[in-house]
């Protein structure tokens, strides 16, 4: 499957793509992570795309869509991926549709978790983040790790993002508001869009997912 995860800042996109993409065995493809990567290197794209994430705008779509393009095209995407913050505006949507057209390959649904901004906030404030992996997620009241500050899963230590302050909360969500929700109308017309609610358990809310991509592929025989 080729699926677009959409969602406002800290609706739970990584937090349910790590699940989604085991349970559906593709990928999981994430922008942000991969600026993240890049940064923590300190590769030049990683210096640029960190001037941008820390004021909590977009990074410029030409390298943006390079990078995404790069990591699509890596023999693990084959057959499927999960993509989570990419594409985020209309203009990198178009050149998604681009991409995959040249490929004759479709994207089979793009999955919008609908959550309201007072639930956002409150956990991006919470959020923690394992240094050595990007996908071992943890939220101090929600899903605390067993000793403060420590990785569960591989011991390493957990840090907050840069870009979860207050200010930069604020400007990511009016990104969201005028740059990224524009593709959901994009998608819309193309007759792709399952939305769901990303309230609740992290587990009801990954069985809403999986239920709502399995209702779109039914649709579709
Ligand atoms: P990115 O890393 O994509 O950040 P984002 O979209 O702002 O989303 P987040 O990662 O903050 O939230 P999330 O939805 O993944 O939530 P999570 O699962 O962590 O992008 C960062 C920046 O990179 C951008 O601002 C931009 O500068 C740049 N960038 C990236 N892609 C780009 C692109 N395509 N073009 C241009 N620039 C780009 O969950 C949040 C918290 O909630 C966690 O603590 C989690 O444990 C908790 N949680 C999750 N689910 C639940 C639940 N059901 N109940 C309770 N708690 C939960
Ligand atoms: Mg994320």
């Amino acid at each position: 499957m080729r699926i677009v995860l959409v969602g406002p800042p800290g609706a739970g996109k990584g937090t349910q793509a790590v699940r989604l993409a085991k349970e559906l065995k593709i990928p999981h493809i994430s922008t942000g992570d991969l600026f993240r990567a890049n940064i923590s290197r300190k590769t030049e794209l990683g210096k640029l795309a960190k001037s941008y994430m820390d004021a909590g705008n977009l990074v410029p779509d030409e390298v943006t869509i390079a990078m995404a393009k790069d990591r699509m095209e890596q023999e693990d995407a084959v057959n499927g991926f999960l993509l989570d913050g990419f594409p985020r505006n209309v203009a990198q949507a178009e050149a998604l549709d681009e991409l995959l057209k040249t490929e004759k390959i479709k994207l089979d649904a793009v999955l919008d978790l609908e959550v309201p901004e007072e639930e956002v906030v409150k956990r991006i404030a919470g959020r923690r983040l394992c240094r050595n992996k990007a996908e071992h997620v943890f939220h101090v009241t929600y899903t605390p790790p067993k000793a403060e500050g420590v990785c569960d899963v591989c011991g390493g230590e957990l840090y907050q993002r840069d870009d979860d302050s207050e200010d930069t909360v604020r400007t990511r969500l009016e990104v969201y508001h005028t740059q990224t929700e524009p593709i959901i109308d994009y998608y819309k017309a193309q007759g792709l869009v399952a939305t769901i609610s990303a309230l609740g358990a992290v587990d009801e809310v990954t069985k809403r997912a999986l239920d709502a991509l399995k209702r779109d592929g039914d649709e579709e025989k």
